[in-house]
């Protein structure tokens, strides 16, 4: 398990699950379950605004969002519950956040790259036990570059899911202390994930936005049968 500013330039993990379970990671998989084309992600604004210039205006969204607000100009911003399947069916949505896109664009050459959130922790668990890759980083988004508890507990929620599976100690699969104390953290909150949200800061200040449904869907687990995987840097579609 590594926060983004752990994570070294150089080294690349055979597979890569970044997680931005407030919200980014469970937009994506929202939106590729409701039929969106694929998820392009981007770390800056106007690379995103140049690149979706060129693709055909009714096959494409905009979805920005810097402090869990909106970003003018965008057609959306990161909440899951506007993705739905009348709204980005066929679409490709062009993706920019304030941490989760670029925790995404900082793990790209990894040989796999997944996008998990609580909502589709089992489908990201189980294609990892049928993969079975070597080194496995969980990457959590953190909020600019600080800890984040929701994405520490989801980062255990999928570790937990893939230690019990395996049915192996601990200590034969954990790389480090982070993931240990990750497990632990999800265990303790497991049964009340909303109220984890609520003592999050950046919980708290998706609560100041009135985003209290999408913290209620977000905390929702195993609920949707979507892995989303990277195809080419930046791009994720649905796993068929
Ligand atoms: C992020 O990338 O920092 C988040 O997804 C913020 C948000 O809740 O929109």
């Amino acid at each position: 398990y590594h926060t983004p500013e752990l994570t070294p330039g150089s080294e690349v993990p055979e597979c890569a699950i970044a997680v931005d379970v407030l919200r980014a990671t469970t937009t994506i998989a929202t939106a590729l379950n409701a039929g969106a084309e694929a998820v392009q992600v981007f770390s800056d604004l106007d690379k995103l605004m140049k690149v979706s210039e060129e693709w055909q205006p009714d096959k494409r969204l905009r979805a920005g969002e810097r402090g869990g607000s909106t970003v003018a100009g965008c057609d959306l911003g990161n909440s899951p519950l506007d993705c739905t399947p009348e709204v980005v069916k066929g679409k490709r949505l062009f993706l920019t956040t304030t941490n989760g896109t670029r925790a995404l664009k900082r793990v790209q050459d990894a040989s796999i790259v997944l996008a998990a959130a609580l909502i589709n922790r089992a489908a990201v668990v189980e294609y990892v036990l049928s993969q079975q890759p070597e080194t496995v980083w969980i990457v959590g988004s953190g909020w600019e570059g600080s800890y984040s508890l929701e994405d520490t507990v989801c980062a255990g929620a999928i570790a937990h899911s893939l230690v019990t599976q395996l049915n192996c100690p601990l200590n034969e699969l954990a790389g480090n202390d982070e993931v240990i104390a990750a497990i632990a953290l999800y265990r303790q909150w497991q049964d009340n994930l909303l109220e984890m949200f609520h003592h999050a800061s950046h919980g708290q200040r998706l609560l100041r936005l009135n985003c209290h449904e999408d913290l209620k869907y977000c905390s929702q687990t195993d609920i949707l049968d979507v892995l989303p995987i990277q195809t080419e840097a930046g791009v994720l579609i649905k796993k068929v």
